[in-house]
């Protein structure tokens, strides 16, 4: 008994784009977000309004959103860790704001350069302005199964970080499997407990595919009546701070899954491949993505 709709979020212009050695240019990001703009994705995380010395692949982010052709059906979003940041993007121009911590202590110091308990309060003042702006917020949890510096993170610290980020006003949360190490019945675990706290359409799930388990990981999402996915075109991506990380789930893989299944995206597959291959060009490297129609037009 699967969903009828699922909606799916490509993060590839951030977590894909974030990790490249090879620096895009502004002009190549902006052409590829115009055509993912039109396969039909409802969503799309463009850049991220971070520190660029940290993430210097997305350096361009504020020319990237005021460049980009806006498709009055998409929800545009970035990546936002503090004032400083939202105040660029809003300038750049947003419909959401995703804000983004830890479960775990240290990969949030590795990451944000801040303990857990410091970060509260940088978010709550980025949601409360953004909620003022009238813009979505997600609230990003990374590390929910396990954490590439302490190992296994158990489902009551994430729970405590969902419930400070909820309480302090994000709409959605996005729960990061950011190293690809869960099997399913991590997910399940998680998930028993995360669904008792909110509405099941506020959660999304952030599966990186390391291992190969995502696919797997979404088929538990998809029995517990999760409908919402973050995913990557071809598979690229992966976070710098986190050591060994893959990138995330295949768009391509999971759009493959969903039609099979009989599940509605509402994204031409057609139109994905040309942007598929149009980035994989412009990196100039094979992408990960294992499904026929991507490897096909290769
Ligand atoms: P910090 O160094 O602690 O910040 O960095 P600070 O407030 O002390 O400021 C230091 C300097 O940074 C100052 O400049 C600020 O102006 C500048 P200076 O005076 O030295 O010249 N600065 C900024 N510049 C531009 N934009 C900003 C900004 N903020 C400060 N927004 C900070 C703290 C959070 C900024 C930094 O640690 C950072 O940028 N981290 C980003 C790391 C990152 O992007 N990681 C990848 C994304 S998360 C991810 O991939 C996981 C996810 O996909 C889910 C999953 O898979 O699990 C979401
Ligand atoms: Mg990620």
């Amino acid at each position: 008994n699967w969903p009828d709709f699922i909606t799916i979020k490509e993060v590839g212009p951030r977590d894909g784009l974030q990790n490249e050695k090879k620096f895009l240019s502004t002009e190549d990001k902006v052409t590829w977000i115009n055509m993912l703009s039109n396969t039909g994705i409802k969503e799309i995380e463009y850049s991220s309004f971070v520190n660029p010395k940290w993430i210097p692949a997305l350096a361009d982010a504020k020319e990237v959103g005021k460049r980009i052709k806006r498709n009055p059906s998409v929800l545009y979003s970035a990546l936002v860790p503090n004032m400083k940041g939202l105040e660029n993007a809003l300038e750049a121009g947003i419909d959401g704001a995703s804000v983004f911590m830890s479960a775990s202590e240290s990969h949030n110091l590795k990451n944000i350069n801040k303990s857990i308990d410091k970060t509260y309060p940088v978010l709550k003042e980025v949601i409360d302005t953004a909620n003022e702006e009238g813009k979505k917020v997600t609230g990003y949890v990374s590390t929910v199964f396990d954490c590439p510096y302490e190992g296994r993170v158990s489902p009551e610290q994430v729970l405590r970080v969902c419930d400070q980020l909820l309480e302090d006003g994000v709409d959605e949360i996005s729960l990061g499997d950011t190293i690809g190490s869960a099997v399913p019945s991590q997910v399940q675990a998680l998930l028993d407990e995360i669904v008792t706290r909110l509405p099941k359409e506020k959660i999304i799930m952030h599966f990186h595919d390391t291992r190969g388990m995502a696919i797997a990981n979404i088929m538990t999402s998809l029995q517990f009546g999760i409908t919402r996915f973050d995913t990557s075109i071809g598979g690229l991506g992966g976070c710098p701070y986190a050591p060994g990380a893959a990138g995330n789930v295949a768009t391509n893989d999971v759009l493959y899954l969903l039609n099979g299944l009989g599940i509605y995206t509402g994204i031409d597959e057609q139109k994905l491949q040309e942007a598929s291959i149009y980035i994989q060009n412009k990196l100039g490297k094979k992408l990960p993505s294992r499904s026929v129609a991507f490897i096909e037009g290769t």
